[in-house]
């Protein structure tokens, strides 16, 4: 696996920093609310980010899951969006705080925050791990942010091609053989 890798972009350490940071901005914002929140997860690409985030959220919460198809064994071309299934609690007069991977074009948080929006939440948030600057939908935005990158496809820590690669432990390149960009490595 390792040698499908041209170059680690962020290492574990880096990111264990980050959401140490990230959960204390987010436990701060929530901090006041006793009534508890609800997060809800973008599968598949959130499930590793979800995962260390929230056992360094020491707010009172509990999960709905939304399943969004948008890549599709392309690294480059985005396609649009699909709900392809969503298991959510009454969202009416809630919390609510959407957890993603990553903001790329935007049209992914577009849906989910739309149809998150339409249950009628008392406070809507979004909190991804990574965020890039190219063909951002203007109306859509993070409140929380882990870390900002180039333009540029990457794996790991969730974040797949083809369906692979979601257990390397850093957020990486891959080589142009493995499928990763032909005009050079990066990071
Ligand atoms: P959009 O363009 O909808 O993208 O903001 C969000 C979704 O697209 C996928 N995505 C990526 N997946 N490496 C990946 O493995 C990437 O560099 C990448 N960029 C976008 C991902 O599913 C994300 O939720």
């Amino acid at each position: 696996m390792d040698k499908d890798v041209a170059g680690v972009l962020i290492d574990e350490a880096r990111i264990r920093r980050r959401i140490t940071t990230l959960a204390g901005e987010i436990a701060e914002h929530y901090s006041d609310r006793e009534r508890g929140l609800t997060i809800v997860p973008v599968l598949s690409g959130s499930i590793v980010f979800l995962a260390d985030l929230i056992r360094q959220l020491p707010v009172k919460m509990r999960m709905g899951l939304v399943h969004v198809s948008s890549y599709r064994g392309e690294t480059t071309t985005p396609r649009d969006p699909r709900l392809i299934a969503s298991a959510l609690p009454d969202l009416r007069n809630q919390d609510v705080l959407i957890v993603d991977d990553i903001l790329d074009t935007g049209g992914t948080l577009r849906l989910v925050q739309r149809s998150v929006g339409e249950a009628g939440p008392r406070s809507l948030r979004t909190v991804v791990l990574l965020r890039k600057p190219r063909r951002r939908d203007p109306d859509v935005a993070a409140d929380f942010v882990g870390f900002d990158i180039e333009n540029v496809f990457v794996v790991g820590y969730g974040l797949d091609y083809n369906g692979w690669y979601r257990n390397l432990p850093y957020i990486a390149v891959l080589t142009p053989d493995a499928g990763g960009p032909t005009d050079g490595p990066c990071g």
